[in-house]
């Protein structure tokens, strides 16, 4: 019986795990890299004061370098994702699925019913991301903010 098989496997292995305070710097090196749109709180102090509430600040660490973010709450209400990063040499290989699906299971573990996440029209890759990962697009909803 011939065994031989041509086809080639390529597997990548990555660690989705905790980020440490340490690591700020790095997290913001790598908002800057995946270009996700700035935001007030891309600050050192307020990475550092999310990783000490009950916000789960998730990294991907590959061959020791933090290539993955995600950042998941629970205000008591509902279940909210920020922050979902993948760095450009890095994409599309599962890594974004995978930290969405740590961070739901996260937040079911805390009782979550309804996980949401804000996602800008401009970025139609960011969009195509969110529905294939199983969410759906809630429409007549608008956003109010203030930053005080
Ligand atoms: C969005 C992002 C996090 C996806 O990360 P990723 O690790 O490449 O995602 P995955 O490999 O897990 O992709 C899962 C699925 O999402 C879809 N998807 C991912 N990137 C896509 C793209 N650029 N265009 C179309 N569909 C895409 C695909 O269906 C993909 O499955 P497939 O590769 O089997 O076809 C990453 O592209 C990124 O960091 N973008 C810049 C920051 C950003 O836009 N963040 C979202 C703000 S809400």
């Amino acid at each position: 019986m011939d065994l031989s098989d041509n086809t080639n496997t390529l597997t990548y292995l990555f660690l989705i795990r905790e980020c440490r305070s340490e690591e700020a710097e790095a997290l913001l090196a790598l908002w800057q890299a995946a270009g996700t749109s700035p935001s007030v709180t891309d600050t050192i102090t307020d990475i550092q004061a999310a990783m000490s509430s009950s916000a789960s600040v998730l990294v991907v660490e590959v061959d020791q370098r933090i290539v993955g973010s995600l950042i998941a709450t629970f205000d008591g209400w509902r279940g909210n994702m920020y922050r979902i990063a993948v760095h450009p040499d890095y994409r599309r290989r599962g890594i974004g699925r995978a930290l969405v699906r740590e961070g739901e299971r996260r937040l079911v573990k805390l009782g979550v019913k309804r996980i949401t996440a804000l996602v800008e029209e401009k970025y139609p890759s960011a969009v195509a991301f969110w529905s294939n990962v199983g969410y759906e697009i809630e429409s007549g909803i608008v956003r109010f903010f203030r930053n005080p």
